[in-house]
């Protein structure tokens, strides 16, 4: 690989107590490119992104975005070197509109609190940075609707529209596809694969069709550990792989 990755892990692990999540995980997230994480359940794919992101500490291993080491960091340090990630409840507001979900999330990029506002010019970058998130979702028609008032797939959307206000350089998903019906899947998945060209992205998902569709590369964990990763048509043909995940499916 001749480009560095925005987003590299090198054997990480998490134990609770006993427990071991995550094994000794090493991946790493390319610039233009779609890695996508599968396994069956329990097998650490949202102990990972939860690391990744900063919401977990690491019990082990060595986290950088780009050359810089970032698994000490707080999650708003992380936020600010641009780790983006959706969250599926916590930090959407119901009952504001999706403009003032993405004004409060890019504010939070932008640093700047209502209580210490610099003025008109910090108002027009944070209005301009959530406008950015709502076109880049193709929400601009519904951006001034009641974010709880929303379809299941367009609040999916707009949790991206939140993550992409944080100016991301890397979107950490976790099952973006979980719970809809097949057209606004197909909607998610063409989103997808238009801002890969702008976002590195880690994608875990439970839809193979979509992993196929998407992934311009594949890990399987199975108990915490990674058992293969690659381009995602080798990775298929690996027996271990089939017996472990693929044949279930
Ligand atoms: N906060 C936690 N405390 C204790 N155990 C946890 C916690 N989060 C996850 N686990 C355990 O870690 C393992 C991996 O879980 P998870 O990362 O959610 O898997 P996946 O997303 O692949 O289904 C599971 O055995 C789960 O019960
Ligand atoms: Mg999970």
């Amino acid at each position: 690989m001749t480009q560095l990755a925005v987003l590299r892990a090198k054997k990480i692990s998490k134990h609770f107590g006993g427990l071991v999540a995550v094994s000794n995980v090493s991946i790493d997230c390319p610039p233009g490119e779609i890695h996508a994480v599968i396994g069956p359940n329990g097998a650490g794919k949202s102990t990972l992104i939860n690391l990744l992101s900063g919401d977990l500490r690491t019990t082990a291993g060595e986290i950088y975005i780009g050359e810089e080491r970032i698994d000490r960091m707080s999650v708003s340090q992380k936020s600010k070197l641009g780790i983006g990630r959706t969250y599926q409840r916590t930090n959407i507001f119901p009952n504001l509109s999706l403009f003032e979900n993405c004004f409060l999330a890019a504010q939070a990029y932008h640093g700047t609190s209502l209580r210490f506002f610099k003025g008109a010019r910090a108002y027009v970058d944070v209005r301009d940075t959530a406008r950015m998130a709502i076109e880049k979702v193709d929400l601009q028609s519904i951006s001034n609707r009641l974010v709880g008032t929303l379809s299941h797939g367009e609040q999916r959307q707009v949790e991206i529209a939140i993550a992409l206000a944080t100016k991301p350089k890397i979107l950490l998903l976790d099952e973006p596809l979980a719970g809809m019906g097949a057209e606004e899947s197909e909607n998610i998945i063409n989103l997808l694969s238009e801002l890969k060209s702008e976002y590195a992205m880690l994608l875990v998902e439970h839809d193979i069709n979509a992993i196929f569709a998407l992934a311009d590369r594949l890990t399987v964990m199975v108990d915490g550990e990674v058992i293969d990763c690659g381009l995602p048509n080798d990775v298929r043909e690996n027996p271990k792989v089939q017996e472990a995940y693929l044949g279930e499916s």
